[in-house]
């Protein structure tokens, strides 16, 4: 059975962060995940991950789904590996992949593609470079006639070697059985006294093993995170990717300034995103939506015309021709069906609200459950919470709610319940009533010009 090593015990000092490089966020993914995703997606589903600095919150984000090893000091990636011997000789008959936990965009593609040359050469070792334009830091691929000789680290290289652009993207492809016994051979005399895995490959050579080199067109799946600053571009690289990916699918970019959409999201044809949209996690988006200006949408279902212009959308489904904002906040755990038009400054919270229904200004609707065709004034406020515990509302279809109503829960108003301006609801209302709470209005003439009289003295 094929598995996966993926290392992940790196601090990653330059990126000043307390905690393990590759928790670190790509488009609002840890890279360790994207890593573990493209592995998942060429079948490798046995996999253990190589932690070090902060261990502890590797074993907090993956809560279980793989298994992991602990590298208590950081001596190089082979010792990296070592740490990983007994998840090796569980099955040592397949092949191993070694991946780095901060090279977010290796793909399945290339997983895929790499096992089949690995395994059609017979090798025992295949590692996957690419061409870079600049090639710092990176280990140098070295090939004679007869194939690849060794990788090179920088801080090893002759200035010769410098000038080789073809790198080790630090992901390979071992037979198990060879990795284990390779492992064993490893030492730590170079530049920075580290067991190097890279070394693996002239000692399999020296040892008449085969070892290739895929190389991949692509030299981004092979790009890493430094500092901050590689971040940022990976950032930037990945926000294009899947910008992209919905520009062929025929979704519409006025300008892709500020706008942000994570990988999981699926857009239908037509819809318009507009600057500073930001769709986050597995939303899905249904035809000729128009979403933003400056809309944050997370986690939601909406179907199709919806419009959300400014405004804010959590874990929440929206029905086709819903039209939000702008200056909503939907909250997690709310519906809003069909034909809704949720208008500005509302606050909607765990809360249904029906076919057609008008939430247009300056409510907060919080655990409720609202009919279709209902009329919600402005102002009005369903009182949910007691400062101990909180209550639903219910209002019927085709209520129609005044102005400034306060329901305070729990509450029910049956069907086509009228509320007057202003009236505190205390009690349930039944169908057709009228809820009125209002003390009697005096009008008290000539009040200002006596005031200001009295005022003059
Ligand atoms: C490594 C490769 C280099 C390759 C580059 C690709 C070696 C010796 N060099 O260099 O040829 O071009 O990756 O990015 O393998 N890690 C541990 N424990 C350790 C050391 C590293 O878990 O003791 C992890 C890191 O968290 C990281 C990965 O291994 O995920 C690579 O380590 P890093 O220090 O970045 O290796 P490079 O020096 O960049
Ligand atoms: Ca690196």
């Amino acid at each position: 059975m094929n598995k996966a090593i993926i290392l992940a015990g790196g601090q990653g000092k330059r990126m000043k962060a307390d905690m393990p490089k590759p928790l670190l966020r790509v488009l609002g993914e840890p890279m360790l995940e994207w890593v573990i995703s493209a592995c998942e997606e060429s079948g490798v589903s046995d996999i253990c991950v190589i932690k070090g600095f902060r261990g502890e919150m590797i074993d907090e984000y993956l809560g279980g789904r793989c298994e992991t090893a602990l590298q208590a000091e950081r001596l190089g990636t082979g010792h990296a590996v070592m740490q990983g011997i007994s998840f090796l000789e569980k099955d040592t008959s397949g092949n191993t992949l070694i991946l780095n936990g901060d090279a977010p965009f290796i793909d399945a593609a290339t997983i895929g593609e790499s096992l089949k040359m690995h395994t059609e050469q017979g090798n025992s070792v295949t590692v996957i470079t690419a061409e870079l334009e600049n090639p710092h830091g990176y280990g140098r691929v070295i090939r004679t006639e007869s194939g690849i000789s060794g990788i090179v680290e920088q801080k090893d290289a002759t200035e010769e070697q410098k000038n080789i652009r073809e790198v080790n993207s630090g992901a390979y492809w071992f037979r198990t059985a060879d990795l284990i016994e390779l492992l064993g051979k490893l030492d730590c005399n170079n530049a920075q006294n580290e067991y190097y895995l890279t070394d693996t490959i002239s000692i399999a050579l020296s040892e008449g093993k085969k070892a290739g080199a895929f190389k991949s067109e692509n030299s981004e799946i092979i790009k890493g995170a430094n500092d901050r600053r590689d971040l940022l571009a990976l950032n930037d690289y990945a926000k294009r990717a899947v910008i992209d990916k919905h520009l062929e699918n025929g979704v519409e970019f006025v300008s892709t300034d500020g706008v942000i959409i994570e990988r999981g999201v699926e857009i239908g044809v037509g819809t318009q995103i507009q600057p500073g949209t930001i769709i986050r996690g597995k939303t899905t988006i249904g035809s000729g939506c128009v979403l933003g200006p400056n809309s944050v949408i997370v986690e939601c279902k909406v179907g199709d015309n919806v419009v959300i212009d400014t405004s804010h959308a959590y874990n929440s489904e929206i029905e086709s021709g819903v039209i939000i904002g702008p200056f909503v906040h939907i909250r997690p755990d709310s519906y809003i069906k069909s034909g809704a038009r949720i208008g500005d400054f509302v606050e909607i919270k765990n809360s249904t609200i029906g076919e057609k229904t008008a939430v247009s200004h300056l409510v907060y609707v919080g655990d409720s459950d609202v009919g279709r065709k209902v009329n919600i004034g402005c102002g009005t406020v369903t009182v949910n919470y007691d400062g101990i515990s909180k209550s639903r509302c219910v209002i019927g279809d085709n209520c129609f709610i005044g102005c400034n109503t306060n329901l305070i829960a729990p509450v029910k108003l049956g069907k086509a319940v009228y509320t007057a301006a202003g009236t505190t609801v205390t009690r349930d209302v039944p169908d057709y009533a009228l809820a009125i709470d209002r003390g009697v209005m005096k009008v008290n003439e000539g009040y200002t010009l006596r005031k200001l009289k009295t005022e003059k003295k």
